[in-house]
């Protein structure tokens, strides 16, 4: 079978069985457009979508929306998700939009699922407004549990093309296809989900999911790293 085929397929199963399940909870996105800051009207790209949760929370700031999936099935539960948005199921390595059309794009936890990622960096590039921001998460291979994950047990999930780079294999990729770094920051999830879990989601006291936080760690050792970028 080819490798894109495997990537699809192992997310059409992993989607039909877990849903939104598989992925964070909803209050988990709202730190990407807090980072992004967007003005109302303004359009915006998820690429990788999964079933819409960014972009639910998205349409919160009065944002247009679009997004695109490689897998069929999570962009069925989009569609319900979302009825207004503009949706397709289609791979990020050729984006279904005219050149110039967004003024945010978004891609969290799905560059290192994608097989040729510069093709798909310099399509996002392509479809991007002049000025237009970019809000990418990644995932860090100098994280010990990745490392433990990796080389310890050796249980990487090539079906799902799993993948990791250090912070600076991340940003030499990103420099190359024509992108200006502005910002990386943790990702910031794990503080905040033990700050939910203290509030025993959110009964004991709300927690503010909008905040944005600086980790005591090291940044080049963090879980994931979300990269602010504009076009260079
Ligand atoms: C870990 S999930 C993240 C989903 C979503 N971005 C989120 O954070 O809620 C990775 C996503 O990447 C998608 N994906 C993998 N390869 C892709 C490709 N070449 N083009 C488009 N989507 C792809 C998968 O179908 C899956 O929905």
């Amino acid at each position: 079978m080819n490798e894109q085929k495997t990537i699809a397929d192992w997310f059409n199963q992993t989607y039909s069985k877990r849903g939104l399940n598989y992925l964070r909870p909803k209050e988990a996105y709202y730190i990407f457009l807090e980072l992004l800051a967007p003005l109302p009207g303004n359009a915006i790209l998820d690429v990788a979508c999964g079933p819409g949760q960014l972009l639910k929370v998205a349409g919160e700031y009065d944002l247009s929306l679009s997004g695109i999936d490689i897998s069929d099935v999570a962009i069925k539960l989009a569609k319900k998700n979302l009825p207004g948005a503009d949706l397709h199921a289609a791979n990020a390595e050729q984006l279904p939009f005219a050149d110039n059309s967004f003024d945010y794009i978004t891609c969290l936890g799905s560059l290192e699922r994608i097989i040729h990622l510069e093709q798909a960096l310099t399509e996002q590039l392509r479809v991007a407004k002049p000025g237009a921001k970019f809000c990418y998460m990644v995932r860090n291979s100098d994280r010990a549990s990745w490392k433990f994950i990796k080389n310890t047990l050796g249980i990487i999930n090539k079906k799902g093309h799993q993948g990791a780079k250090s912070m600076q294999e991340w940003s030499d990729i990103f420099m190359k296809t024509g992108f200006k770094i502005d910002h990386i920051h943790h990702d910031q999830w794990p503080a905040t989900r033990w700050k939910r879990w203290i509030s025993l989601n959110d009964t004991l006291g709300k927690v503010d999911y909008k905040k944005i936080q600086s980790p005591p760690e090291q940044i080049e050792k963090a879980y994931e790293f979300i990269f602010i970028l504009s076009k260079a």
